[in-house]
């Protein structure tokens, strides 16, 4: 290796700390698994998420927040998270997502946070929606958002080395996808259809030891600028667009200066690649074990990246609860 390469001390890497801060919303959102009261699971992630994250040495402010969309309890955009000193950071947040899943007590719904250096996270404004393909560092190249979908899945399977009777593509299952789902199952390939949770899918879809191939389709915003930090995280690639439902919304995100037509690619939603990213499972789910609740005990499941080192790290952890409830102003009983 070349001596002009300069050597650091091994530094900080804030994702072993975000962590702690998804842990205790899965802990405290998890108790409302199948009680169907969306808005209290999100509440108890929300205000665990933000007690931890408040002790987390940041300057960090909320560019991507959760909310608006549902009227649900929020860690709102513009707000201020962190002890305020450096680094100075942008964050995105999703405490739970899935809150239906979590509600209804179905698999899939995971809590989740993302970090990047201040300014580089794509702000979506208004805009809810956007179409988003997503896919690992062994397809990198072969998606284009303008090419149309049989396209894209033949270049992924090539790129791959597989049939594309072999791919796994995941979406969201919605009836705006219709289209795009038939010209899938024209192609040949595998489809599954999810009801919610379209992080835990493009996370999937990026991570090369697990067998989904390519996340496509429209879901949120939040999410897709969330999802891009982890691609940039793991080597991966996301291009999308930002997706109006009428007229209306395009012309008010027009005059606010969108352009909607843009190609978004990873580095347009995020531009930088030192990210970090934390996520744990609520509900089990096909990427991370969802919260299990033991006497005087509970064990998550999270994953835990940065994009500088590219260290992935799958974190299970047991947490006393005797012992935590004795100091903690989090409530996980
Ligand atoms: P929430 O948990 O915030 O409700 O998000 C769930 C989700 O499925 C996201 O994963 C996805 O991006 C978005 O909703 C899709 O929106 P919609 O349900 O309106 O199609």
């Amino acid at each position: 290796m070349s001596d002009a390469r300069q050597r650091l001390a091994p530094d900080r890497n804030l994702a072993l700390e975000l962590v702690r801060a998804t842990e205790a919303a899965a802990m405290a959102a998890g108790r409302w698994m199948g009680r169907n009261r969306k808005n209290d699971g999100d509440a108890a992630a929300v205000d665990a998420m933000r007690l931890v994250l408040n002790s987390v040495e940041m300057d960090g402010v909320v560019v991507i927040g959760e909310g608006e969309k549902d009227e649900a309890p929020m860690l709102f955009n513009g707000e201020k998270i962190g002890t305020g000193n450096a680094p100075e950071v942008d964050i995105a947040v999703d405490p739970i997502d899935g809150t239906r899943l979590l509600a209804q007590g179905r698999p899939g719904s995971v809590s989740v946070i993302a970090i990047a250096p201040r300014g580089t996270m794509f702000n979506p404004g208004p805009m809810v929606y956007m179409n988003k393909w997503v896919v690992g560092p062994d397809a990198v190249g072969a998606i284009d958002v303008d090419a149309p979908v049989a396209d894209n899945l033949r270049s992924i399977a090539k790129a791959k080395g597989k049939h594309v009777r072999d791919l796994l593509c995941v979406m969201l299952d919605r009836e705006r996808h219709a289209d795009m789902a038939a010209e899938v199952r024209e192609v040949g390939a595998r489809l599954r259809l999810i009801m919610d949770g379209d992080v835990a899918g493009g996370l999937l879809a990026l991570l090369p030891e697990r067998s989904v191939d390519v996340l496509l389709g429209i879901g949120g915003t939040p999410e897709g600028v969330t999802t891009a930090c982890a691609a940039q995280a793991l080597g991966g690639e996301m291009q999308g667009r930002l997706w109006a439902r009428s007229a209306d919304e395009r012309a008010k995100a027009e005059a606010m200066g969108f352009d909607i037509d843009e190609p978004l690619t990873t580095n347009r939603l995020v531009s930088s690649q030192d990210t970090f990213f934390a996520c744990t499972g609520i509900t089990n789910g096909d990427l991370v074990d969802g919260v299990d609740y033991r006497p005087g005990s509970a064990i998550t499941e999270s994953l835990v990246m940065r994009g500088k080192s590219g260290t992935v790290r799958f974190v299970r952890a047991r947490h006393n609860l005797n012992k935590v409830m004795e100091y903690s102003s989090i409530d996980f009983d």
